[in-house]
């Protein structure tokens, strides 16, 4: 944490795209750390406030829209209210959740956009950019299509391949389309605004680099190697119908660029939600701002936003940029066009009163220093082993044997022994670690140490076997039941930042109507002697193999139906060939022998393939694919004539055919009926 005491803590969380329902990966990533992190601070006492909203801008959502025949508008309004509603039930607790459609924040994005013009601090530069005749509007690099210089997939966005996940220029594809009309882009003059990102360099390399060390490493390395690298000017405007209008004389047909203006909804929800007080939240040294994202936004939120802020003058900065990494979905790569997801709003309707199931799956498996992985057998797993078998099962424990023995009232701590005073020297040692692990945004670590308050009540239990003593040291039995119930009223605190919903359960069972404040975690006493508890019920039940078998087969249906049924993407029609130039190409029938993944690559196999006119290599992208178990003895058709080349050192003479759509689905093409090795294919 930073050494500076702050009076208010200002904490946002990545404002998500309203085109689209929310999964667990951005659940993971950023909202369920930003929870408990500002449920953690209001516990503890501190001024927060907790933005969050929709991101309506972009054009993402155009191409949504114009994909369903609806307006820009009625999308957003759509996933706006579906996004807000399951955040809601999953206990986010937003202090406002707005959206950038909202006139408040048109109003702000464009008077800052209005300070920064007056006061000179744009690049105006007059540049060609595609244009489409067709439709006679200008093309944002999404909506030009063509093959990818870097690993020739042929359905390649203009801002980049989805197939091998680099980022692109529309300049760089080979063969490019429109995929509005379908029509070869044209260059065409249009002018924009820049924001001369070189001129702040060297004050974020000072602030960032010098001054922020204590940044997580992943955020730190990556505002390094931008900062390394040197900064360009970018533009902030964009030729588009939907955003926030350029509030500049003649500037029709332009908006600002939805980067520029999505950070600024952070100052605008702040403005809606505090008319009156928001400028002590943005402007005020005393303030703390945090900012909650994915890997993907850190570039916007350490660089650019900071630089535009800077330019505006008068506004704090952040203190901290805790992003998290990617979490993977059953060992793949979350995609919604591939429909790889678990959406919120399905399993709160699918695991009514599971919120903290996920909840808790969620943060032991965070991404915060590296890819995760989410899978449902895991999921089971956590709930069963440790919230049932560990958590529900301690409290229960504890609460029934009280009931049964002392008509569940808090009985006397009678002469501590050794063992008991190191179990009770617990909980405040908890606290510790606990802060010191939320302060450094290791929400893992915290949530062991929390569990680890049952874990140890599971095991005093087991060691003093209360139930056995009853009839040998009924007086000691009072000791052992008292301290197991200060652990559960410990933990009501300790979870609370995590599991909200049960805490409140517990809370229920415990009778506490209040809850205590986190500072109540270094008392070792919290019940009174002959407090009174409510009736026990379960806190957590077990999840059997079944649901959540039904889960991973949904997930493989909805994958196949939605790659099947999508209209989305087909690769569009190349430019006419002549017959000649197909006959250069000497295609065949050939016969994978054997195959093996090519070290340290995801994506390659390398084969060993029986032409008929010889034995040969060829390396292919296909691993993501096909096993290359599969493969062996499998009849093929292969480009047989062309020129051989080296990947990652092998050469490779050759290349296999592959039947694709544009949405990243492949089958190797095979002749209908079996055919000898070396047959020509025309
Ligand atoms: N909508 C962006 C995304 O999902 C995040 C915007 S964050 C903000 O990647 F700062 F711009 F609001
Ligand atoms: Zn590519």
């Amino acid at each position: 944490m930073s050494k500076k005491e702050y009076k208010r803590h200002l904490v946002t969380s990545a404002l998500p795209y309203a085109n689209g329902p929310i999964h667990i990966g951005h659940l993971a990533g950023v909202y369920i750390p930003a929870d408990i992190y500002v449920r953690y601070l209001r516990l503890a006492g501190k001024d927060v406030c907790f933005i969050g909203g929709s991101d309506e801008h972009g054009v993402p959502i155009t191409i949504k829209a114009r994909q369903q025949g609806v307006t820009p508008q009625e999308i957003v309004d759509t996933y706006h209210k579906l996004i807000e509603e399951s955040f809601e039930k999953l206990g986010i607790s937003f202090d406002i959740y707005s959206r950038t459609t909202s006139e408040i924040h048109h109003k702000t994005a464009s008077d800052f956009f209005k300070k920064l013009y007056a006061e000179g601090k744009f690049i105006e530069k007059e540049t060609e950019q595609f244009y489409d005749p067709g439709t006679g509007t200008f093309l944002a690099d999404r909506y030009i299509v063509g093959t990818c210089p870097r690993c020739d997939h042929d359905h390649a966005y203009g801002d980049q391949c989805e197939k091998c996940g680099s980022t692109l220029s529309a300049e760089e594809l080979i063969n490019p389309r429109s995929s509005l009309s379908g029509e070869v882009p044209e260059k065409k003059k249009t002018t924009h605004w820049y924001l001369p990102l070189d001129q702040y360099e060297p004050w974020l390399k000072t602030w960032i680099l010098e001054t922020h060390k204590e940044w997580k490493p992943n955020v730190y390395g990556q505002c390094k190697s931008w900062l390394d690298n040197g900064l360009q000017p970018r533009a902030v405007s964009r030729d588009l119908d939907w955003g926030v209008p350029v509030p500049v004389e003649g500037a029709d047909g332009k908006v600002l660029y939805v980067w520029f203006d999505a950070p600024i909804g952070y100052i605008s929800n702040t403005i809606e939600l505090f008319p009156d007080t928001w400028e002590t939240w943005w402007k005020d040294e005393d303030t703390r701002l945090v900012h909650f994202i994915g890997k993907d936004n850190i570039v916007f939120h350490c660089i650019v936003f900071p630089s535009m802020l800077k330019a505006h003058g008068g506004y704090i900065v952040p203190d901290n940029v805790p992003a998290n990494e990617f979490l993977n979905l059953e060992g793949d790569k979350i995609s919604t066009s591939k429909n790889w997801a678990v959406w919120l709003h399905e399993y709160l309707e699918e695991f009514p009163g599971k919120e903290d199931v996920l909840r808790y799956t969620l943060c032991a498996t965070m991404p915060e220093t590296k890819d995760n992985d989410f899978t449902w057998k895991d999921f089971q797993a956590r709930n069963n082993n440790e919230l049932v078998a560990v958590l529900g099962n301690f409290v229960n424990r504890a609460v029934v044997l009280t009931h049964k023995y002392y008509d569940g009232k808090v009985p006397t701590c009678n002469t501590l022994t050794a063992y008991d005073k190191e179990i009770i020297s617990h909980i405040p040692k908890t606290l510790q670690s606990l802060e010191s692990h939320l302060e450094h945004f290791h929400f893992r670590e915290a949530l062991k140490d929390a569990m680890n308050l049952a874990r140890l009540g599971n095991k005093y239990l087991a060691d003093t076997e209360p139930w056995k003593a009853i009839k040998t040291d009924p007086e000691r039995v009072k000791t052992i039941l008292c301290i197991s119930l200060q652990l559960c009223a410990a933990l009501t605190i300790a979870l609370d930042p995590f599991l909200p919903f049960t805490t409140k359960k517990l809370r229920n069972i415990l009778n506490m109507p209040t809850p205590l404040p986190w500072a109540d975690l270094s008392k070792e006493q919290l019940l009174a002697t002959e407090h009174q508890l409510n009736e026990p019920t379960l806190l957590f039940e077990k999840i059997e193999d079944a649901t959540v078998q039904a889960q991973v087969d949904k997930l493989r249906n909805c994958c196949e139906t939605a790659a099947s049924a999508s209209t989305s993407a087909l690769i569009p029609a190349f430019e006419e060939c002549t017959f000649d130039d197909f006959t250069k190409m000497d295609i065949r029938v050939a016969t994978i022998q054997t195959a093996e993944r090519v070290p340290k690559t995801d994506k390659l196999l390398k084969l060993t393939i029986d032409t008929g006119l010889d034995t040969r290599v060829i390396v292919s992208g296909i691993a993501e694919h096909y096993s290359p178990e599969e493969l062996p003895g499998r009849q093929i058709c292969i480009l047989a004539n062309l020129k051989p080349r080296k990947i990652r050192g092998i050469e490779s003479k050759g290349m296999i055919l592959m039947a694709q759509d544009g949405d990243g689905n492949m089958s190797l093409v095979s002749p209908a009926k079996e055919m000898k090795n070396g047959s020509v294919v025309n």
